[in-house]
């Protein structure tokens, strides 16, 4: 039976994750800048949040590394030519991004304890360590298509750090966000990223009737 790992990608397919790397590499910029350059400088939308991120640095410190090398890991982990020229750094950084997805949920979680955003925050991390441990074990069972479909989720519940602060510069989202909507929309943004990766890995069978 013929897997997706073994079937050499189409020039139409490799073009569509180009142009979707380039889309999710101009989204983070743009979040990058909007959201975290912004709490930097102390835009006065977001000084009260700046003064708790303050208060809570020594477990931001090391869930933000984290959550950066997860972020960046992705794009070098997808690419086929990479994996298929140095299949030992995809290893060892595949294990990088494993590790650093632990200790970033985890620290995503000791952020939200005792604050009401904790059920969603919950949910994400468990989302997000379920999804990278079937991806390590499945690259561990030499389960190349099941590894890359989970890797992919993983990486959904990685970007949702992103994609959930598009719209922090609008003032409405930014401001009206209360603690039980914030804690419903960090769950929705989840689970909206799982579906989209899902729909995403089911294309061909969706569109495609069988003769
Ligand atoms: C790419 C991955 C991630 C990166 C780079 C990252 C980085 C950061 C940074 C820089 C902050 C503080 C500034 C801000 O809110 O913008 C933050 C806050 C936080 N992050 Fe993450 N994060 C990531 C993923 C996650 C995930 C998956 C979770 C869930 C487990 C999580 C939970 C939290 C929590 C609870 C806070 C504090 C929010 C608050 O106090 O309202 N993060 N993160």
């Amino acid at each position: 039976m013929a897997t997706v790992a073994q079937v050499a990608p189409s020039s139409t397919g490799s073009r569509f994750k180009t142009v979707l790397w380039i889309f999710l590499g101009l989204t983070a910029l743009f979040v990058f800048i909007t959201s975290e350059v912004l709490l930097i400088t102390d835009y006065p939308m977001y000084h009260a949040y700046r003064l708790q991120v303050i208060a809570d640095r020594h477990l931001l410190i090391p869930h933000s590394l984290c959550g950066v090398i997860a972020l960046l890991a992705g794009p070098l982990q997808f690419s086929s030519r990479l994996r298929q020229r140095h299949l030992g750094f995809h290893r060892v950084l595949g294990r990088l991004y494993v590790i650093a997805v632990f200790i970033g949920a985890f620290t995503g979680i000791a952020l939200a304890a005792g604050r009401p955003g904790l059920p969603g925050t919950t949910m994400q991390a468990a989302a997000w360590i379920v999804c990278t441990t079937a991806a390590f074990i499945t690259a561990r069972n030499r389960q190349i298509t099941q590894h890359r479909q989970w890797m992919a989720r993983s990486y959904a519940v990685t970007f949702t750090f992103v994609s959930s602060r598009v719209l922090n510069l609008w003032p409405r989202y930014w401001s009206h966000l209360g603690d039980a909507f914030a804690a419903v929309g960090v769950i929705a943004f989840t689970l909206a990223s799982l579906l989209i990766v899902d729909l995403g890995l089911n294309w061909r069978e969706l569109t495609t009737r069988r003769a």
